[in-house]
């Protein structure tokens, strides 16, 4: 069982013609991204890494996430874009909704929150007085480690760890994700003795979620890391052919910028359940600051049905048609919650009793993709049998790939980032900070 893909709704927008001729230059983009000879070639480490990554400092991640797990009431996870979206999608995608509420027995873990992600004082100061009682252990994660954002946070939760157990207790709660050699975190880490993991220099933040920048929240959290690697690991075996039509991933690349070509420009990532929304964030993260450079690039949004049918629905079916979407879709989860039936049918759901939600759901997003692609919104989709650990990790490689590949398709450096650099040296210049013109 794998990941698939398939476009049947969306056929009748371009000719089998016309996806074939993409297929020579996705063939050019495979060859670029495998040789590293295209632009950003420098930050193809991710490619192979569900192959080869550091098995040795993998040991250390189980053990010291183990430690963590037992000693921790709450684990807090600084880091911004890259370095937070991977890890908080596994863990809405995996973990219970209410993982936090459970009692600690059912969790076996600590409560997980995060910080960094952005400069808001109340979100700040509430997460510090919640955490005033309990026993709290800290990952900052900062490739470059001078993003401000996660500097400040780690800032305040070192200065609330310091106070709180004395500063050499407060290192022994500290683990840092940085680069191996270069910035401020990794300096600082050094001379703090703090545990280290490494961001390879070959893999940017937002393709780094199966190095130790994603893994080590994941186990933390009780994630089954293992079977993450080996989803990912199947999955550079499934998207590895150079040929359209026997690589999903390609294909959904090829499919996209097809569309893109065709003026469909924006394209929506929908999901059906809760748990997707912040699978949502990271593929909108992964695709955004991958192609959206030189004036060109697919902008990516996403909605969650049936929740946005009953707001954004009403778009998607009847507004400009410049749109496209790519549903991921869940194919069973493990509740089974079925329609009650009711003596007197006041509210007329008895012709549902005894059927499921997932059945209702399925019924909702087939109804939904069928009347949106015929109001002129062509339809992909992805799909896994279950959001299990193993199926996130081919989840995430077949989306990286798509993304290096559909980058190279569109002609741009799918692996830099220079536009994020604009409104820090403006806020930079505001804040007064040295150095900075
Ligand atoms: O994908 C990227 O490169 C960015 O989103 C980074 O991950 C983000 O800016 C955080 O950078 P850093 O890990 O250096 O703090």
């Amino acid at each position: 069982k794998r990941v698939t893909f398939d476009y049947i709704q969306a056929e009748q927008f371009f000719t089998e013609r016309e996806l074939e001729q993409m297929a020579p230059q996705v063939r050019k983009a495979h060859e670029m991204l495998h040789t590293g000879a295209g632009p950003g070639g420098e930050y193809t480490g991710w490619v192979e890494w569900p192959h080869v990554y550091d098995r040795g400092e993998y040991g250390r991640l189980k053990q010291v996430s183990a430690k963590i797990r037992e000693k921790a009431d709450a684990f807090v996870v600084i880091g911004v874009g890259g370095s937070y979206l991977g890890a908080r999608a596994a863990l809405e995608m995996l973990k219970p909704a209410f993982y936090n509420q459970l009692p600690r027995a059912q969790r076996g873990g600590p409560e997980i929150y995060f910080a960094g992600h952005q400069l808001s004082a109340s979100y700040t100061a509430q997460l510090l007085r919640l955490l005033q009682d309990k026993e709290v252990y800290v990952n900052v994660i900062s490739k470059s480690g001078t993003t401000l954002e996660p500097a400040l946070a780690f800032r305040l939760f070192r200065a609330f760890l310091e106070k709180r157990y004395g500063k050499k207790e407060a290192r022994n709660r500290i683990i840092a994700t940085t680069d191996k050699a270069r910035g401020a975190l990794k300096q600082l880490a050094d001379e703090e003795g703090y545990e280290t993991f490494v961001v390879p220099d070959s893999i940017g933040g937002r393709y780094s979620v199966l190095t130790p920048v994603g893994l080590l929240p994941m186990a933390v959290a009780g994630l089954d890391t293992d079977q993450i690697m080996e989803g990912a690991a199947d999955a550079v075996s499934l998207c590895s052919k150079s040929d359209i039509y026997a690589n999903p991933s390609y294909l959904y690349a090829a499919l996209r910028n097809l569309l893109y070509n065709k003026g469909k420009t924006i394209e929506l990532f929908v999901g059906y359940e809760p748990s997707l929304l912040y699978m949502a964030e990271w593929w909108k993260q992964l695709f955004g600051e991958s192609e959206g450079k030189g004036g060109k690039g697919l902008f990516p949004a996403s909605l969650n049905f049936s929740t946005d049918l009953h707001s954004l629905g009403q778009y998607v079916q009847d507004g400009r048609r410049d749109l496209f979407a790519t549903t991921l879709w869940i194919e069973g989860t493990r509740e089974r919650v079925a329609v009650p039936e009711m003596e007197n049918d006041l509210d007329g759901l008895n012709y549902l009793a005894g059927v499921t939600l997932d059945e209702i759901n399925a019924k909702a997003c087939a109804g939904a993709m069928l009347a949106h692609t015929e109001g002129g919104v062509p339809n992909l989709k992805v799909a896994v049998p279950e959001a299990t650990p193993y199926y996130f990790g081919q989840l995430v490689y077949f989306f990286e790939k798509a993304c290096g590949i559909s980058g190279h398709l569109l002609g741009v450096n799918p692996f830099d980032q220079p536009g994020v650099e604009a409104y820090k040296r403006n806020m930079f210049r505001l804040l007064g900070k040295p150095s900075v013109t």
